[in-house]
């Protein structure tokens, strides 16, 4: 019997790859850029499964192309705003994410970037770089206390909860907006939940972490920014549309907010000519939140492992529809 075929977007992680050629017919897609349209409509008609990144766009058109044979996508990523999911299900092609992995990743990278702007960690390194550090002097690289401040998280999941755990050890007051309350979270961490708005008004970080839908997209844009503290920070990892660009570069060349740091854009990757790119009060990573190397080739082996459950007949660790 013909074995059955897997099609993989990039060949990103050969542990997964290679767990998936011990069973199946394998193709990787050989560029480091997602296959054009027509190579997905392709692959999507004669294969069993695919195995997507979290920057292949998957469109109706493409699941309408795998109805009656492509049985899963497993997408390497937690977030799944890349796949149209109510499509998927009417295809009846089951897609699934990568939960549970990334969170402490995350965390400690949401750290990372609220220590390197409030710190100027960026700022400085680049200062050295570019000749600059010519005299012993701290006055240009003063800045902001990251320890007894205040911290508000915007959307309590995982990665959220992984947030308020490091946040202790730097004594901050940590505040939370979420649609529906945790008591056992705030118990647990003595945190307070807030409106979205106050916690705009009050803290002096505010850490985005919510999954991009039609409610979050744009959530911060300049109403959003003219509310927060002129000496707070804006943190952004969870995915680019949430926060709107060009407003943030206006809210940051005005001084209506100190600084901000954002492993995400919209798009991705930013266009070097963005003027946000060389404003010197921003720290911007290329969406590594995930991507520490044993973060990463987890959740490729769980990408993985959701197509070999779903083409062996067994239970699917992580399906989202
Ligand atoms: C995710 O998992 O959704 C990350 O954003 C990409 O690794």
């Amino acid at each position: 019997m013909p074995k059955q075929k897997v099609y993989v977007t990039r060949a990103r992680v050969p542990e997964a790859i290679e767990l998936l050629r011990t069973l199946f017919d394998v193709e990787v897609w050989p560029d480091n850029t997602p296959p054009p349209k027509n190579v997905l409509l392709e692959q999507a008609a004669v294969n069993d499964a695919m195995m997507t990144e979290v920057d292949d766009v998957i469109d109706e058109s493409i699941l309408e192309s795998g109805k009656g044979k492509l049985k899963i996508i497993a997408n390497r990523g937690v977030g799944y705003n890349n796949i149209d999911l109510n499509a998927a299900t009417a295809c009846d092609v089951i897609i699934t994410n990568t939960p549970g992995i990334l969170a402490e990743a995350c965390a400690d990278m949401t750290f990372a970037l609220i220590l390197s702007i409030a710190r100027k960690v960026t700022f400085g390194d680049r200062a050295i770089r570019n000749g600059k550090w010519t005299v012993f002097d701290q006055v240009p690289y003063l800045g902001t206390d990251v320890h007894g401040k205040k911290l508000g998280i915007i959307g309590l999941g995982d990665i959220g909860e992984k947030v308020i755990k490091r946040s202790i050890g730097f004594e901050m007051d940590v505040f939370y907006h979420s649609r529906t309350s945790k008591p056992e979270i705030e118990e647990k961490y003595r945190i307070t939940r807030m409106g979205f708005n106050d916690i705009l008004a009050t803290c002096d970080y505010v850490s985005l972490h919510v999954p991009l839908s039609s409610e979050t997209e744009n959530m911060i844009s300049s109403k959003q920014l003219s509310m927060m503290k002129k000496e707070s920070f804006l943190i952004n990892m969870s995915r680019g549309p949430t926060v709107n660009l060009d407003d943030l570069n206006a809210a940051l060349e005005s001084g209506q907010i100190a600084g901000a740091a954002i492993d995400v854009t919209d798009p991705e990757p930013v266009p070097v000519d963005h003027p946000i790119v060389n404003n010197e009060n921003i720290v911007i990573t290329p969406h590594i939140g995930s991507a520490s190397k044993a973060t990463f080739t987890a959740m490729g082996i769980a990408a993985a492992n959701n197509v070999v459950a779903a083409l062996k007949g067994k239970d699917i660790p992580s399906p989202v529809n």
